[in-house]
């Protein structure tokens, strides 16, 4: 005789993959199932017709909800380049236009090819975070007055809309250490947006960009770190810069540096008009502790930067605020 469980069974598994789920209900086994109410007893018939109500109910939720389904993969699968109803009237929609790139999502591809060409990995930072990341993987100890140059938001739950991009350090020098062990090398950029609770003005934004770039390897050096970053910024702007660095304090790094371009002529600056543009140092040997990597074997530098500076150097640029503001006429400028 057939079993109620197994028909059950059997036939819920057919619907969920069925392209025609209805149809499922004209099989024969169901058909049995019924005319074994007629061989039953009296007593016994209202038991059973329940059960086989209840299997009723059950496949038609069952293939309503496999209908929906379909219906929603048909509805992806709509030729969106279908011409609108050919008979009806036009439509009376806004003027259309050619839809671009914003200039800052230009411009940081600009900054990712020149570092992904020097043999810098790229990836794009986190937009929400933890204490953790944001300070304590960083050598900020707990309620260290540091922690205030960093103020940002956070959630009810204690999750941080990071402050900058150097949240993704601890991720990747634990990600790199195989690499390091088998001989080899960090070197990874990370880029995305950040956020401040700033007072806004023409250079402060509550929501920027920061590229951050880190490298580590048994030999890493002052040096190198400089070389890299000149060679960053002269291939930015295409020419030739003078640089020059200032001591400066962050918790991750020991030397910690201000690095500074001067104006380039050819950008309206005059001499011996310096720009400081990133923060960056040799990283804090607590860091690389915390990473699980061994200062003693390993060292490396970092470094982190808002992108809206360099861009704003290159263009001209004099408020921050309208990257953020959706002006369709500052926009159109990049593509004038
Ligand atoms: N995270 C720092 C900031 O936003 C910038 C920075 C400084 C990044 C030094 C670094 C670094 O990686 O080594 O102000």
């Amino acid at each position: 005789m057939q079993n109620i469980d197994d028909t059950r069974k059997d036939l819920l598994a057919r619907i969920a993959v069925s392209d025609a789920p209805r149809e499922l209900l004209k099989v024969p086994e169901l058909k049995q199932l019924y005319d074994v109410i007629k061989t039953l007893a009296p007593e016994e018939r209202g038991a059973y017709g329940k059960q086989i109500n209840e299997l009723k109910l059950l496949l038609e939720s069952a293939i309503t909800e496999r209908e929906s389904s379909l219906e929603d993969l048909a509805v992806e699968s709509i030729d969106i380049s279908a011409p609108w109803d050919v008979n009806g009237r036009p439509l009376n929609l806004l003027p259309t236009e050619q839809g671009t790139q914003h200039p800052l999502t230009l411009e940081l591809e600009n900054v990712i090819n020149i570092f992904t060409r020097m043999g810098f990995e790229a990836i794009e930072s986190r937009q929400i975070d933890d204490d953790d990341h944001m300070f304590a993987t960083l050598n900020f100890p707990a309620n260290h007055p540091a922690r205030d140059g960093y103020d940002t938001f956070r959630t009810e739950e204690n999750f941080i809309p990071p402050a900058h991009t150097s949240t993704m350090q601890n991720r990747i020098l634990k990600a790199g250490k195989s690499k390091l062990e088998a001989g080899g090398q960090i070197a990874s950029i990370s880029y995305g947006r950040v956020f401040r609770n700033e007072d806004i003005d023409a250079t402060h934004e509550h929501t920027f960009y920061q590229c951050e770039g880190i490298f580590v390897s048994s030999t890493a050096t002052l040096g190198q770190m400089l070389g890299t970053l000149r060679s960053f910024f002269e291939t930015y702007y295409g020419q030739s810069l003078k640089i020059k660095t200032q001591p400066a304090y962050f918790p991750f790094v020991e030397p910690g540096l201000e690095f500074a371009i001067e104006k380039p002529a050819a950008l309206g600056g005059k001499p011996g008009e310096w720009l400081e543009m990133l923060g960056c140092g040799m990283i804090h040997p607590n860091v690389l502790s915390m990473a699980g990597i061994d200062p003693q074997k390993y060292r490396g530098f970092a470094w982190g930067g808002g992108i809206e500076r360099l861009v704003m150097l290159k263009y001209g640029i004099e408020d921050i605020r309208h990257f953020e503001s959706g002006k369709l006429q500052f926009l159109r400028k990049f593509y004038e």
